[in-house]
This record gives structure tokens, sequence and C-alpha cells, in this order.
């Protein structure tokens, strides 16, 4: 695969899905119920136009910004995703190199298919950890105190998986590992051998929660997820406030008195976010729900924003109306499944050049001055 005549995001989700088995390919390309939040993400970015400012020099466009305190060389992420040993091989070492190398952030799920220590000694950049609480009502206090010693610089504890979404592609596939086979699987392996070849030989991982005989099966991930999947209450967020010294983030949030009350309860930044339409559908987007939550908060936390975002415009969509940064799922997860870590950097590279180049064509030379009279929301117009 030429990763270069991958132009954009969509062609590298169509190159992952001429190279991963269907089921594999619908577990990270799928959402709750009819995907209608999915489409919702994506719509709501195309729906929002933007006024370019010219008669600037824009001969030199800094992307860079700053999360936490930390540079990083883009205002986008790579958010949280579980098990991306689905996806290849190297999996999460892969993404916390490449992230490391783009000069950018990644962050680390609780459900990897690698030890956080393994994952953390790959980074070389800012990394955060995403928190679920264990299963069984069990204190996160250890894996909290292992992801601190392993140098992480945020946690992040994810609120919106009170319970599991209602996921029909995965349960129409019922894909399980050790391979089971079935006449799909067999037929898709069949086509797609070169998956298939990767899957079998990969290296010996390991969990995170416990589980860390070697590498999880994807049952095991699936079990793990959810019985990890429980409400998050007011008072685990001042547990894990009490646990955590460093900056704690907060993502699934799409309300803005709920990201105000999170702030009271000490949090440092706050993801908007709909956890990519795989939860509640017809939950909002989440650029509809940013400017809510940016009022809400006020200045007092940092907020960010995934879901949906394929194109550097929709950064400068989400930075206008208040975003300090973006988070990108989907997109480095099929990156990974066409080139393992070369796959994942040309996903940001892509981002890089696009958001580079929407800034530019707006009229701004830094992530800093992106101001709000760039974009025209729906009703706006006329
Ligand atoms: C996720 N997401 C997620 N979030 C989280 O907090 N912990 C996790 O373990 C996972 N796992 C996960 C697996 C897969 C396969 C996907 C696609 C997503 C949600 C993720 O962090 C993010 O919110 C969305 O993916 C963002 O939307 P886009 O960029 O995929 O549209």
């Amino acid at each position: 695969m030429e990763l270069e005549r991958l132009l954009n995001l969509a062609d590298v989700e169509r190159a992952a899905r001429r190279r991963l088995p269907a089921p594999v390919f619908d577990v990270i390309a799928g959402g709750a119920g009819d995907e209608l939040t999915i489409s919702a993400n994506s719509l709501a970015f195309d729906e929002i136009k933007l006024r370019p400012r010219n008669l600037v020099d824009i001969a030199e466009v800094d992307t860079s910004t700053t999360v936490l305190g930390q540079r990083v060389s883009m205002p986008v992420l790579l958010g949280p995703a579980g098990y991306q040993r689905m996806a290849h091989r190297d999996a999460e070492l892969a993404v916390a190199r490449t992230a490391g190398k783009a000069g950018t952030a990644f962050a680390l799920s609780t459900v990897s298919s690698y030890k956080l220590e393994d994952v953390a000694a790959e980074a070389t950049g800012p990394k955060w950890f995403q928190l679920y609480f264990p299963p069984g009502g069990r204190s996160p206090e250890k894996v909290i105190r292992r992801a601190a010693s392993a140098g992480f610089d945020a946690l992040c504890v994810t609120i919106d998986t009170p319970t599991k979404g209602l996921r029909e592609r995965d349960s129409r596939s019922n894909f399980s590992v050790p391979l089971r086979i079935s006449p799909k699987l067999l037929a898709q392996t069949a086509i797609r051998p070169s998956w298939a070849l990767d899957f079998v030989r990969g290296g010996v991982g390991r969990g995170t929660l416990g589980f860390n005989r070697k590498v999880l099966s994807m049952k095991e991930a699936g079990n793990a997820l959810s019985s990890a999947l429980r409400p998050v209450t007011e008072d685990d967020i001042r547990l894990v406030r009490e646990l955590w010294d460093g900056p704690l983030v907060i993502k699934g949030v799409l309300r803005g008195d709920q990201a105000a009350r999170l702030v009271d309860l000490g949090a440092d930044g706050i993801v908007v976010s709909n956890h990519g339409g795989r939860q509640l559908d017809t939950a909002t987007s989440t650029i509809e729900a940013l400017p809510d939550v940016v009022e809400a908060v006020a200045g007092r936390t940092e907020v960010y924003l995934d879901g949906g975002v394929r194109r550097g415009t929709d950064v400068a969509k989400a930075l206008a109306l208040g975003a300090r940064a973006v988070l990108i799922g989907r997109p480095y997860l099929y990156g990974l499944a066409v080139g393992g870590e070369a796959g994942v950097r040309r996903v940001l590279d892509i981002m890089q050049d696009e958001t580079e180049n929407a800034l530019g064509l707006l009229g701004y030379t830094s992530v800093a001055e992106v101001e709000r009279s760039c974009v025209v929301l729906p009703h706006e117009r006329w």
C-alpha cells in the first residue's frame, strides 16, 4: 500500500475497509442504534460555513498549540480507543510511538491490548491515560498509581458509558477471537489473508486491568469492557481527584450544566464527546454541543471535542467555537490497520497539512488567532 496515495481520511477509511475482515471493520466503524449520531457528528460540521478574512500574509502558518500546558504540533490529538490489536499487531505501541514522533498527544484506553507500562515506554510526547473503573466495584487506586508511575501526564475519565451502547453491527457479526471458525469469518480471512497472518503472528502483549497473561482476545476485551462499564458518579470523580495529582480530564460531556459541575469537582479539561456515536443514538452532535459547554466553563478549564472530525476545516470550526483541540478516533485506527505506525503517521500528516491549509485560507497564521467570526452556524445564515 502506497500511503502517499491516500489523500484524505476517507481514502484511509476505504483502504482499511479493504484490508480488514468485515466484522473487524464493523467493530471500529459501527455505532449505536441507527447510527444517526455518527452521521450527525459529520453532518453538523458540514453545515457550518466558513468566512475567510483575506489580506493577511500567511507565508508562515504555525499549527502548534498547548494542551494542559504541554506543547503539541497541532490541535489534533489521538483519542482513547480500546483493543487496537484488532487493527494491527503493533496496536497501542505503534500509536504511542507515532504520536511522539509527530509531536502530538495520545490517550491510552484502559482496555488496551498492551500493558500500560509498555505503551508508556514507547511514548516520547504527552500521554494521557483513559480510565474505566475496574470491574466488581474494585477501587481504581491501583491502576491510577500505575499510570502515575508510568509517567502519564493526564488522567482522562470517560463518563458516557454507564452501560453498553446497542451496537447492532457487532451483535450481527458475533465476532470473537480466538478465531471461531464461522463460514463468514473463513470467507473474510481467505480474501484478506494479510490481516489474518498479521493477527495470528502478533507478539505477546499484556492488558491493563489485571488480565495480563497475554494479549487480550477480542472476546476477553469485550467481556472486560462490559464488566468495566458502570455509571461514574460524582463521588467517583471526587475519589479520582484525590488519587490523581496531575491534570484530570473528563470525557463524554454534551451539556454545559454538567461541564460546569465537573469543573467544580476539580476537572482541568472537558472532552465534548458522544463516544463517536457508539453509546446513545440520536445524542446531539458534538460540534453543536460545544458552544454551550464552552460558555458554561467560561475559561476555567480547557475544552476539547471529538466525534466526526475528518478534515482540517473541521478542526478550524471547532477552534472557532472555543475548543482548545480536537481528538480523532476511527481515522487513526484505520491508519493503523492500513500501515501500522506509518499508517497512523499518514493520518496525522494529512490532518497537519489540512489544518495548516484551513488556517491559512481563513487568514490566520496561528491557532490562537482563530476567531468566532470565521464561522457561520446554520441558524445564522441569510
Ligand atoms: C472508542 N472510544 C473509546 N473511548 C474511551 O473513552 N475509551 C475506549 O476504550 C474507547 N474505545 C473505542 C474503540 C473504538 C473502536 C472506537 C471507534 C472508539 C471513543 C473514542 O475515544 C472517541 O470518542 C470517538 O472515536 C471519536 O469519534 P470519531 O473520531 O471516531 O468519529
